[in-house]
């Protein structure tokens, strides 16, 4: 599996970019607070795995990490923009930014490159099973605004064309057997527990600074409601990733024993649609 880089730009254009997802501004606020994390949590995967690049020996896998990364600075380029529209919005997008760019400059200063390798296909797992759902799921994305879809669905497209290169460069480098074992295991636990709950944080700031919501406890509750609900039970964007997080820890795993290749069919009809909005008129 190559990845491709693709060089596509969305055009946000004049859009509600603070309730842009069917289900209302708690989900897409949810969504928008991931992408806070990606050009800066990307920028720190294009360093970990960079780092080990020199170590490999095998053609294919070292031109699949030059698309890897290439990919990854598309993603993180869109993203910023996305970001960018956000924060004018009002959300204080820069300060979270900042925050996150605080705790992976302190592990990229503090430790080893083999704990930022494994932070790094930890957080590609987190990546790629979210992405599994979202392109299994029609109904994650329900009816949302169409541009703000598309660069979902091109994410999620590359995450999973790319799902295992940052894999394969630890299976390339680490020593096998149980130290390598646990410390992956642990890659997934430590990036688990920092992840999550800084992505409940932002997300209640971006609640909080968003004067269009309805205030008061009962409003609150009913937004949270909606945010579980779509998160846990019906589409369960995440319960349904569950499975898939559980078998990271399965001695002996690879992001391909879940083959859901098929998805990469749908790559150039997207490809198609995508040269013809960018070459269209500005708001396609
Ligand atoms: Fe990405
Ligand atoms: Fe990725």
């Amino acid at each position: 599996m190559l990845p491709i880089r693709r060089d596509f730009r969305f055009n946000l254009g004049s859009r509600d970019v603070l309730n842009w997802h069917e289900r209302g501004p708690y989900v897409t606020h949810f969504f928008n607070t991931l992408s806070v994390f990606f050009p800066v949590g990307e920028r720190f995967f294009m360093h970990a795995v960079r780092h080990y690049r020199d170590q490999i020996t095998d053609p294919e896998l070292k031109q699949a990490v030059t698309a890897f990364i290439g990919q990854e600075a598309m993603h993180g380029r869109e993203h910023e923009a996305y970001n960018e529209a956000v924060s004018a919005a009002g959300m204080p997008v820069e300060a979270m930014e900042a925050r996150v760019d605080r705790l992976l400059e302190y592990i990229k200063a503090n430790r080893p490159k083999s704990m930022q390798l494994s932070a790094t296909i930890a957080l590609e797992h987190f990546t790629a099973i979210m992405a599994d759902k979202l392109l299994a799921d029609p109904s994650i994305m329900g009816d949302s605004d169409p541009v703000l879809t598309k660069i979902w669905n091109w994410h999620a497209l590359e995450e999973t064309e790319h799902k295992a290169v940052a894999y394969d460069v630890w299976a390339a480098v680490m020593e096998p057997g149980t130290s390598t074992y646990l410390k992956r295991s642990l890659g997934l636990v430590l990036a688990t527990v920092i992840f999550w709950p800084l992505v409940a944080n932002f997300h209640w700031r971006m609640v909080k600074a968003d004067a269009t919501l309805e205030r008061g406890l009962v409003a609150r509750v009913k937004g949270y409601v909606g945010l579980a609900d779509f998160l846990f039970r019906s589409p369960g964007a995440l319960r349904k990733t569950i499975p898939e997080w559980v078998d990271y820890f399965r001695p002996g795993f690879h992001p391909w024993d879940h083959d859901n290749k098929a998805f990469l069919e749908q790559l150039p009809a997207f490809e198609a649609e995508m040269q013809r909005m960018m070459e269209g008129p500005k708001a396609a």
